[in-house]
C-alpha cells in the first residue's frame, strides 16, 4: 500500500463521514421483505491487513444479511469437496445479465455462468448439499471458524422471509434439475441457499474472514490452510470479473480489485497480499450493489493507491 504509516483509521472515518453528508442514493432491497426492515442510514467499514491490524469506522460492528456474498464462501467450500470436477457443471465467465437472471440458463443448457450469479450459487448449493451429511450446518460453522466467533448466527426472519418469496430461485434450481445438473432435492438445495443467504455478519468480521483470499489461501491469523493457492487466485478473478454482476466491467475499470456485493448492502474487496475492505449501507444501486459501498471502496483504494492491474 501508498504508505504505510498513514493513519487509516482517521481516514476511514473523514470518508465515511464524506458519505455520509452527500444526499441518499438508491434503494433498500424490498423483494425479499424482510430487508426492507433495515435503517437504510446504517453505514460502517473496515479494513483488517494481513499483518494482523483492523481499523474500522461506523457501524463496522453492526451485524447484517451477508446475502450474496455467502456465494464466495460456499464456493470455496466447494472447490476443496469436489476439486476440478466442478468446473464441469458450472462456468467462469461473466453473465452480463442481472444476477437473478433465468434467460442465459435456458441457452446455456442448465449450465450457470459463473458461481456467484444466482443460478451459479445455487449450483454450489446442490454440491454442498450432496457432500455434507448437514450443509447448513458446515456452512455455518465455516463462517464461525474463519470469523473466530462462535456467535456468528443464521438469522431465521430473514431466512423465512426468503424462503416464502424465493419463487425465482426456485425457478433457476428446477431449471438446472431439468438440464440433470441438480442432483439434491430443490426444496433442499433451496434451503440450504437461502440459511447461507441469511447468515449475520459485521464488517468487520467479513473482512477478517476473508484475508486467506488475501495471502494465497493461507488464513495469515493462524498460518491455516482454507483453500490452495490456486483456488484463491481462481476465486478472486471470478470476483474480478464477475463479483459485482453486470458493474463488474465498470467497477475493474474504476477500482480494480476482486469484491462481492449482496442485497443486504454489504460489499467486499479483496486487495491481494494486503488485506481487505468491507462496507455495509443497504441503499443499492440497479444493479444490487451498494451505493455507498462502492463509493467508499473507490475512495479507499485510491487513498491506498491499490489495485490488481497496477
Ligand atoms: O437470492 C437472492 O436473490 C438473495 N438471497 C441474494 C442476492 C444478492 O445478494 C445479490 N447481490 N447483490
Amino acid at each position: 500500500m501508498k504508505n504505510e504509516t498513514f493513519d487509516l483509521q482517521e481516514k476511514l472515518q473523514a470518508l465515511l463521514k464524506a458519505q455520509r453528508d452527500i444526499s441518499p442514493q438508491g434503494k433498500v432491497a424490498n423483494y425479499i421483505p424482510a430487508l426492507a426492515e433495515i435503517n437504510p442510514n446504517l453505514m460502517g467499514v473496515s479494513v483488517a491487513t494481513i499483518d494482523g491490524k483492523v481499523f474500522g469506522a461506523g457501524d463496522d460492528k453492526v451485524p447484517f444479511s451477508i446475502q450474496s456474498i455467502s456465494k464466495v464462501f460456499g464456493l470455496v467450500m466447494a472447490m476443496n469437496r469436489v476439486g476440478d470436477k466442478l468446473w464441469e457443471r458450472v462456468n467462469m465467465e461473466p453473465s452480463g445479465q442481472p444476477f437473478n437472471s433465468i434467460i442465459q440458463l435456458e441457452w446455456e443448457k442448465g449450465i450457470p455462468r459463473n458461481p456467484v450469479i444466482n443460478a451459479g450459487a445455487l449450483l454450489i448449493a446442490d454440491v454442498l448439499t450432496s457432500h455434507f451429511s448437514s450443509s447448513k450446518l458446515a456452512f455455518l460453522s465455516f463462517m464461525r471458524t474463519l470469523s473466530d466467533d462462535k456467535n456468528v448466527y443464521i438469522d431465521k426472519h430473514i431466512y423465512q422471509s426468503e424462503l416464502s418469496h424465493g419463487n425465482r430461485n426456485a425457478a433457476l434450481a428446477y431449471l438446472m434439475k431439468s438440464f440433470n445438473n441438480i442432483q439434491a432435492d430443490v426444496p433442499e438445495v433451496l434451503s440450504h441457499y437461502f440459511t447461507q443467504c441469511s447468515v449475520s455478519m459485521s464488517c468487520q468480521q467479513l473482512a477478517q474472514s476473508l484475508l486467506f483470499l488475501a495471502n494465497k489461501g493461507v488464513d495469515p491469523r493462524n498460518n491455516k490452510v482454507i483453500c490452495s493457492a490456486k483456488d484463491a487466485h481462481r476465486v478472486n478473478a471470478i470476483l474480478s470479473t464477475s463479483g459485482m454482476y453486470d458493474q463488474s466491467g465498470e467497477f475493474a475499470f474504476s477500482v480494480g480489485l476482486p469484491a462481492k456485493s449482496g442485497v443486504g448492502g454489504g460489499l467486499i474487496a479483496i486487495v491481494p497480499n494486503h488485506g481487505v475492505i468491507c462496507t455495509w449501507s443497504p441503499r443499492l444501486n440497479r444493479f444490487g450493489n451498494s451505493v455507498v459501498g462502492v463509493n467508499l471502496v473507490a475512495a479507499i483504494a485510491e487513498e491506498l493507491g491499490v489495485s490488481i492491474y497496477h
